[in-house]
C-alpha cells in the first residue's frame, strides 16, 4: 500500500532585501507553518514566476496548505508584489498571500486602531476631521499610518525632521496612490516642531527607533492634544512622558489634562495579534486570501474593539 504522508503547511517568504525578518519567521511558525523558506533579494519582476512555481506542484488540495508572505522595506513595492502574486494565480491553483513589509502594515494598523479606540473611549470622539501630526511620517510605518488615518477621514500632516520637500514628496505619493488628502511639513527646527504641535489633536510618533522626537518642553506647546501615540520601543521614549506600557494613561505636563498616551508595547500587543490572525486566516481559511494593509487595518480595528 502506498505510504500516505500528510502534507505540511509551507510558507514561501519573499523579500526584496538581503534578509527575511526573523520576527516574521517566528510569527509564521507560531501560526502553524511547518516549512518556511525565505527567498531574498527578490526583484518585483521575479514574483510572478516564483508564485507560479509555488502553486502547481501540490495539486488543488495542496494549495490550501501553501502560502506566500511578502516582506521587505518598501511599503508600496510590497503592495505591488502582492498584486503581482495575486494576478499570477491560475485557479484552482491559487494560494493565499500576505504582505507586511518591515511589520509596517500591522504596526501602523495597530497604532491607528488604538488611537481610534482611545479617542472614542476617553474623549467620545471619532477620527474623522481630527488633526493628526505624524512625526517620522516619511518612514515605512508612518506613511502607512497616514494612509489608514486619512482613509478614516483624519486631517493628516506628515512631518519630516529632515526637510519639507521629503514630507511633501511622501504626502504626494500616498495621496496619488490611495486617492486621499494628506499634507507635508518640516519639523527640522524647534520652532517648526512646536508650531506643528500647537495645531495637532493627535500626535503619532513613527520615527526611527531610539530617538526622542518630542521632549517634555515641546509637549507644553501641544495645547489641543487629545492623544499621543509612540511606536518606538527602544529608549529613550519617543514622546517624553509616554511610557511603552501606557494604554490610555493621562500624560503629565500637557496643557490639556485629558490628553492620554499610547506606548509602543500597547501597540505591539495589538500588532502581534493582528499578524497572528492574518497568518491564521491564510492557513486555516479554506480558500485563498490576499492580505494587504486594508485587511490589516480591519483586523486591528476588530482586535482593538475586543479590548473593550
Ligand atoms: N511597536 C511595534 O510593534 C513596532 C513594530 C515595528 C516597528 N516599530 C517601530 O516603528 C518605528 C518606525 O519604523 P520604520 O521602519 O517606519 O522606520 P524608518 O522608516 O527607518 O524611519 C522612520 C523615519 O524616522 C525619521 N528619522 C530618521 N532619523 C531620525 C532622527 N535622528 N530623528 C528624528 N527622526 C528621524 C525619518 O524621517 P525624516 O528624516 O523624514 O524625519 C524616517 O523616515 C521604529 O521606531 C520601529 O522600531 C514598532
Amino acid at each position: 500500500m502506498p505510504e500516505t504522508i500528510e502534507r505540511p503547511y509551507i510558507l514561501h517568504m519573499l523579500t526584496a532585501t538581503p534578509q527575511m525578518s526573523p520576527f516574521d519567521v517566528n510569527m509564521a511558525a507560531d501560526a502553524g507553518y511547518q516549512v518556511i523558506v525565505p527567498y531574498c533579494n527578490v526583484l518585483p519582476n521575479m514574483v510572478a514566476n516564483l508564485t507560479q512555481d509555488a502553486i502547481f506542484s501540490r495539486g488543488p488540495k495542496g494549495v490550501s496548505r501553501t502560502g506566500i508572505f511578502i516582506g521587505g522595506r518598501d511599503v508600496m513595492q510590497a503592495a505591488d508584489m502582492l498584486d503581482t502574486a495575486r494576478k499570477a494565480m491560475v485557479p484552482p491553483f491559487e494560494v493565499s498571500v500576505f504582505a507586511d513589509p518591515s511589520g509596517s502594515y500591522t504596526t501602523a494598523a495597530a497604532a491607528v486602531a488604538l488611537v481610534e479606540r482611545h479617542l472614542g473611549k476617553q474623549h467620545g470622539m471619532e477620527l474623522g476631521g481630527k488633526r493628526m501630526l505624524i512625526l517620522g511620517g516619511t518612514g515605512a510605518v508612518g506613511r502607512v499610518a497616514a494612509a489608514m488615518a486619512a482613509s478614516r477621514g483624519a486631517d493628516v500632516t506628515i512631518a519630516s525632521h529632515h526637510d519639507r520637500a521629503r514630507a511633501l514628496g511622501v504626502s504626494a505619493e500616498i495621496n496619488e496612490r490611495f486617492g486621499i488628502v494628506t499634507n507635508g511639513i518640516s519639523v527640522a527646527t524647534p520652532d517648526e516642531l512646536r508650531g506643528a504641535l500647537a495645531d495637532a489633536e493627535i500626535v503619532l510618533a513613527t520615527a526611527v527607533a531610539g530617538v526622542q522626537v518630542i521632549s517634555s518642553d515641546d509637549l507644553a506647546f501641544a495645547k489641543r492634544l487629545l492623544i499621543a501615540a509612540d511606536v518606538n520601543a527602544v529608549p529613550p521614549e519617543g514622546i517624553a512622558g509616554v511610557n511603552v506600557m501606557n494604554d490610555g494613561k493621562p500624560i503629565d505636563g500637557v496643557p490639556n489634562a485629558g490628553a492620554v498616551g499610547i506606548g509602543a508595547l500597547a501597540i505591539g500587543n495589538v500588532k502581534y495579534q493582528v499578524e497572528h490572525r492574518l497568518f491564521m486566516r491564510m492557513r486555516t481559511g479554506g480558500k485563498p486570501v490576499y492580505l494587504g494593509f486594508p485587511q490589516a487595518f480591519d483586523e486591528a480595528r476588530e482586535v482593538a474593539a475586543g479590548l473593550g
